[in-house]
């Protein structure tokens, strides 16, 4: 098993080999099981993580924080409203003098340009903890708790129901790194780009699985064990929130009427926050194929593999 990765940022799943990513979900594995023993509480001490935060977050900033102190070391949040960005400092030179004080910065923002700013003018590494474009560490999370559930990969068909978003896109690289045949089911018009499917569908040829987009939730979910959503209205898009509930409504919600289409041990997922009656109804995400809290959880181990490979080598 790989502790280190060949990147030194993770902007991306596109930053992650398939076999990086393995290497990231069996150390989160272990430290998952290590958990009581806490064997790894001084694995990065006097290490400090930096969180630049553009928009709220409930799930990233305290497993990223909690990661941090169980394995010795300390973060500091720094909303980006508090710091000198706020007063026009660049994002360059607010990534040059971060590095001077810190041993990794994890950053949530609106543009994903910001985030490669902050990669390419930082001499440490750099973790999206979601921009416009992407939310790698919580695919790994997700990754994770399907083979909890589901134990491999191979022949698994994942079903993403609703909005082709930051949370789709990287979806639709880890699934087609790992071999898990994902089909996507958006409004016309809402699909992911047509570059990231287009990376996703080639690097299928290796893993030997799927990639289709369409626009039918329920040729998509048709003998899925795995049906993923996600809100249709991610941070920043408030002000569409009456054309976007009359585009996704009712057809694009995951419900048991959906559901019912899916394989006997289907998985319901859900990165959250979730708006119960919107995207899902309660009685999916609050009933016994969901298994949202556990990849709630998982936020937490992944965090702490990601910071200990990254950081390893400084
Ligand atoms: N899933 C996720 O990233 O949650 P937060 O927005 O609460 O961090
Ligand atoms: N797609 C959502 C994910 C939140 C974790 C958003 O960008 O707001």
């Amino acid at each position: 098993m790989k502790t280190s990765l060949s990147s030194k940022d993770i902007l991306s799943l596109q930053d992650i080999s398939a076999s990086e990513i393995s290497s990231i979900l069996s150390l989160a594995s272990k430290l998952k099981k290590d958990l009581r023993k806490k064997d790894f509480s001084k694995l990065l001490t006097g290490k400090i993580l930096g969180m630049i935060f553009q928009k709220p977050s409930t799930r990233t900033r305290v497993s990223f924080e909690s990661a941090m102190i169980q394995m010795g070391g300390s973060a500091i949040s720094l909303n980006s409203s508090d710091i000198q960005l706020s007063r026009g400092e660049s994002v360059d030179d607010t990534a040059r003098t971060l590095s001077l004080y810190l041993n990794c910065l994890m950053a949530r923002v609106y543009d994903h340009s910001d985030i490669e700013k902050l990669a390419i003018n930082s001499s440490i590494p750099v973790i999206n903890g979601l921009s416009n474009l992407f939310h790698p560490c919580q695919i790994l999370a997700d990754l994770l708790t399907i083979k909890e559930h589901k134990k491999n990969f191979k022949n698994l068909n994942l079903a993403w129901i609703g909005d082709g978003n930051n949370v789709c896109n990287d979806l639709l690289l880890g699934c087609s790194k790992t071999g898990i045949n994902i089909k996507v089911a958006c409004p016309k018009g809402y699909e992911p780009p047509s570059w990231i499917i287009k990376i996703a569908k080639d690097s299928c040829i290796n893993s030997n699985c799927n990639v289709d987009i369409l626009n039918d939730p329920i040729k998509a979910v048709l003998d899925a064990d795995v049906v993923v959503t996600d809100t249709f209205m991610s941070i920043g898009m408030e002000q569409e929130k009456i054309k976007r509930e009359q585009i996704f409504l009712p057809k694009y919600q995951v419900n048991s009427d959906l559901m019912k289409f899916a394989d006997k041990d289907v998985i319901f997922m859900h990165c959250l926050p979730a708006k119960r009656g919107q995207e899902v109804t309660s009685d999916v995400i609050d009933g016994t194929s969901s298994v949202v809290w556990d990849e709630a959880e998982n936020r937490l181990h992944v965090q702490k593999a990601i910071l200990y490979m990254l950081m390893k080598k400084k």
